[in-house]
């Protein structure tokens, strides 16, 4: 009996590791999955794995204490979703567009300055966390967040509390 258990649980086993889930990050980026999109009018440009590591490293050690899975905390309708970067003015779901944000960031129907308080590369006297940051290192940072909803279904949206 016992040996009978004991096989049913190692066939388990091998039948788990052998089919289980990979984790997120083992998850092989395509080159589809890394092209995004680079401009308003509508250029692509692809990403290389290393790129998006590095954007994403960077987004969580910086951005996820406001910004897990692409919500927003206190702004729930300002989330890093692509709808709503799509939304904005103006329109913010592309490469340049997010660079530029993080350069200089706008409220988001684009009238007033946030550079006081949002943090962005041109402040490095409010901003000191980014002060070493690279305008390569933005590209990545920007990467990421384009490809982050093909990685993770609950990017962006609402934060239910
Ligand atoms: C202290 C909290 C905080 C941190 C840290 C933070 N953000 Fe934000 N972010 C916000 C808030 C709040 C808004 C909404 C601003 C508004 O009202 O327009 C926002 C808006 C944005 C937007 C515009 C979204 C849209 O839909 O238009 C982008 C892009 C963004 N943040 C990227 C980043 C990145 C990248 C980082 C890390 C380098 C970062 N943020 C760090 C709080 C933060």
């Amino acid at each position: 009996m016992i040996k009978k258990i004991l096989w049913a649980v190692m066939a388990s086993l091998v039948f788990f590791f052998s089919t289980g889930v990979a984790p997120a990050s083992a998850v092989e980026l395509t080159e589809a999955t890394r092209t995004v999109t680079l401009d308003t009018a509508g250029q692509k440009t692809t990403l290389s794995t290393q790129q998006v590591a590095s954007g994403q490293r960077l987004f969580n050690l910086q951005c996820t204490k406001c910004h897990l899975q692409g919500k927003t905390k206190t702004n729930n309708n300002v989330s890093l979703g692509l709808e709503d970067l799509a939304g904005a003015e103006p329109a913010r779901d592309n490469l340049v567009a997010l660079v530029d944000y993080l350069q200089n960031p706008t409220s988001y129907d684009g009238v007033d300055s946030l550079t006081e308080l949002h943090p962005n590369t041109s402040r490095p006297d409010i901003f000191p966390e980014l002060k070493n940051v690279t305008k390569d290192d933005l590209k990545n940072l920007a990467g990421y967040m384009l490809i982050a909803p093909r990685l993770d279904e609950r990017w962006g949206g609402t934060i239910y509390f």
